[in-house]
């Protein structure tokens, strides 16, 4: 293969990317923001991943969306965009100074009637939730060794049909590796959980951008 001296990387791609469909979009500046003022950790979806949550949602036409791992509500408000009016939207985050980060940025973009944030360890706030009209949408962003009991929730709260989207499955190649990182092995697992169990049809997709190598499962509930 030819070498290219100075070939733009995937990062520069990726702010390309982000420049030309992006533009940021109104709002995520301060949200970006937040996050450094607040020293929280840059672990927010790429905005052209914000983008693509978006594009999901009204895709699938989702009224009623869960998202387990707010942080300070970056994606979250792209989740919202992607909403028609009288949609709502229910989000989960353990830590309640990210909560707070989250209410205001969400408030700020003007979602604060459709968004609600449950403050606590999720596996303890999803149980509230059953009962309730199911979600046609949800977004797994949280911590990753949980991420089996959030596809298990996404089972019992969504519905035939229900698309869910779980972010970080590459985790950097790791999961080949799981004995290397106990994340890596537990995001394996869920990986092989919708492989196997008859309530998904699921596939993942590599990424390459500016939060390095990694990727997203995408399925649908049978
Ligand atoms: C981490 C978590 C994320 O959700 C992400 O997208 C990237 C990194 C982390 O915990 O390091
Ligand atoms: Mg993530």
């Amino acid at each position: 293969m030819v070498e290219h001296q100075g070939r733009p990387g995937w990062a520069e791609v990726e702010d390309f990317l982000s420049a030309t469909l992006v533009q940021g979009g109104a709002g995520m500046e301060a949200v970006v923001r937040s996050i450094d003022e607040a020293g929280m950790p840059r672990i927010e979806v790429a905005p052209t991943a914000g983008k693509l949550l978006m594009l999901l949602v009204r895709i699938q036409g989702a009224k009623r969306v869960l998202e387990i791992g707010t942080l300070a509500g970056f994606s979250t408000i792209w989740l919202a965009r992607g909403l028609p009016d009288g949609g709502h939207l229910t989000t989960c985050e353990f830590r309640p100074e990210h909560a707070a980060v989250a209410q205001r940025n969400i408030d700020a973009a003007g979602f604060g009637a459709t968004v609600d944030i449950l403050i606590g360890a999720a596996l303890d706030t999803l149980p509230t939730l059953a009962g309730g009209d199911p979600y046609d949408f949800v977004f797994i962003d949280a911590d990753k060794g949980n991420n089996l009991q959030y596809l298990k929730w996404a089972l019992r709260l969504g519905r035939p049909g229900t698309v869910v989207v779980m972010d970080n499955v590459i985790w950097e190649g790791t999961i080949l590796d799981p004995g290397s990182d106990p994340d890596a092995a537990a995001i394996r697992a869920a990986l092989e959980f919708m492989g196997t169990s008859d309530s998904f049809e699921a596939t993942a997709i590599q990424t390459a951008g500016a939060k390095g190598w990694d990727g997203f499962a995408l399925a649908i509930i049978r």
